[in-house]
């Protein structure tokens, strides 16, 4: 089966982690947005990569504009924030305000840990993230602002397993069932 790879990352924690994804399955990687109509239709399952800004998927609109394409091949999703993998109620709200319906069905999706260093953020961002702090606070929420890294490879290991195992059972080559005798 052919795959690529797809992300879309502002300072590089969800680009890394398509790097590390490209290296282990050799597959093709490109920045949402900057495929070919052919990358997209040649493939039979595809990787989505984003990050999180104020509750907002990097590729959120990629998705809303692509959901059409996407139909019938299978979709692998991962979504890199500060958000503790304990916050399963917000991961999962977060997950129904930016992906669109017709795509509720991806069920291969996965909340990676990322990476925030405040004094290497752009000035916009710095102060969304304060703006944003304040917003979550005043609702009972909390979003991080002290620097964390917790980018590592091998948080990918569930999802590259599963990916192996569904790709590599759906190649022509593989015997899926036995007859019996
Ligand atoms: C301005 C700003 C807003 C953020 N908003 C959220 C958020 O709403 N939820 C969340 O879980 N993480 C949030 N994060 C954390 C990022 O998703 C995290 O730093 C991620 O690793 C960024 O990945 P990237 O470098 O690939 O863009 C925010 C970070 C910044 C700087």
């Amino acid at each position: 089966m052919l795959g690529i790879i797809l992300y879309k990352s502002k300072y590089g924690a969800a680009r890394q982690y398509a790097l590390w994804l490209s290296e282990a399955l050799q597959l093709t990687i490109r920045e949402a947005g900057t495929e070919t109509a052919e990358d997209l239709a040649d493939a039979d399952y595809v990787i989505l990569g984003t990050s999180i800004y104020i509750g907002q998927f990097q590729i959120k609109s990629w998705l809303e504009e692509n959901k059409g394409k996407l139909a019938g091949k299978k979709v692998y999703l991962y979504i890199v924030c500060g958000t503790p993998a304990n916050e399963t109620d917000k991961q999962e709200q977060y997950y129904r305000d930016n992906v669109p319906v017709s795509l509720w069905d991806i069920r291969r999706r996965i909340f990676l840990p990322g990476r925030l260093l405040y004094a290497k953020l752009r000035w916009r961002d710095k102060f969304m993230l304060q703006a944003g702090a304040l917003m979550a606070r005043l609702s009972g929420e909390k979003l991080h602002t002290t620097d964390y890294d917790d980018v590592k490879q091998e948080h990918l290991a569930p999802l590259l397993t599963l990916i192996r195992q569904e790709t590599m059972l759906n190649s022509p080559f593989v015997i899926t069932s036995v007859p019996t005798i």
